[in-house]
């Protein structure tokens, strides 16, 4: 796999773009550090070098159900690299991509599509605390080297990219032969707190409910109290009374 290393750059996924006109799919990008990293909802993400920033730049063959289905399926690797690091118990993914580490968010995923030439791409930006981590941010954050083994993280971010794109390659082929079925149910094995209650917030409307699972589309399941079933494709959703 091509991975395109730079030193400083305004934002993995912006620079993909550019990118993406002229490199073979598909790549990833690995930047020391970013000017204007970004998350999800325009939010900034802080990228100071330490930490790993990555894209990977892929084709969309179906549809866009595909490209969002990848972001579970990059939710799963980032989480079972991590858990190579940590005790794995400690590692949970919280819907849609969110990875805590004990209930803190150490990674977060970033999935944009974009046209070009009548074909269509999807990159999948990710971003891991792995040295530090922001300390006033929206959600409580913690870095992989506070719950790391032995207290050390001798790994550089891109001996931990290479660790996260065979894991990534090797969903993604069981995704590309199976279906999202399997990319589901190991989804489900690793998520935080379902079933539990949850508070969304829509940008139109907010409840309570329970969570039940995900479905076929990645949607959060919801029940509400009058046993209405609702499903969430997008949206903040604060999980317990943690506000993870
Ligand atoms: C989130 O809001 O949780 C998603 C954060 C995604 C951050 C990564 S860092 C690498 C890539 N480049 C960006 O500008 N953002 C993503």
């Amino acid at each position: 796999m091509k991975v395109i290393q730079l030193e400083s750059v305004d934002s993995t996924n912006a620079h993909a773009k550019i990118l993406l006109a002229s490199e073979q799919l598909p790549f990833w990008i690995l930047a020391e550090r970013q000017s204007k990293g970004r998350g999800r909802y325009q939010r900034k993400w802080i990228s100071n070098s330490g930490n790993l920033f990555c894209s990977g730049v892929y084709p969309i063959v179906h549809d866009l159900t595909h490209a969002s289905n990848l972001s579970f399926v990059a939710a799963i690797a980032v989480a079972e690299t991590l858990a190579e690091f940590v005790s794995p118990e400690l590692i949970k993914i919280k819907w849609p991509n969110d990875i805590l580490l004990n209930g803190k968010k150490v990674s977060g995923i970033l999935l944009e599509t974009f046209s070009h030439k009548n074909n269509n791409f999807v990159i999948i930006g990710i971003g891991i605390n792995l040295l530090h981590h922001p300390k006033d941010s929206l959600y409580p954050a913690t870095n992989l080297l506070e719950h790391a083994n032995n207290n050390s993280l001798d790994q550089s971010p891109s001996i931990i990219l290479d660790v996260l794109i065979d894991k990534f390659e090797a969903l993604n082929e069981t995704y590309t032969k199976k279906g999202f079925a399997p990319i589901r149910e190991r989804w489900h094995r690793l998520c935080y707190n379902i079933p539990g209650e949850v508070d969304v917030n829509l940008l139109t409307e907010k409840f309570s409910g329970m969570a039940t699972g995900i479905d076929l589309n990645g949607s959060l399941l919801v029940r509400l109290s009058n046993g209405t079933m609702r499903n969430i494709s997008a949206g903040d959703v604060f999980f317990g009374s943690d506000n993870v």
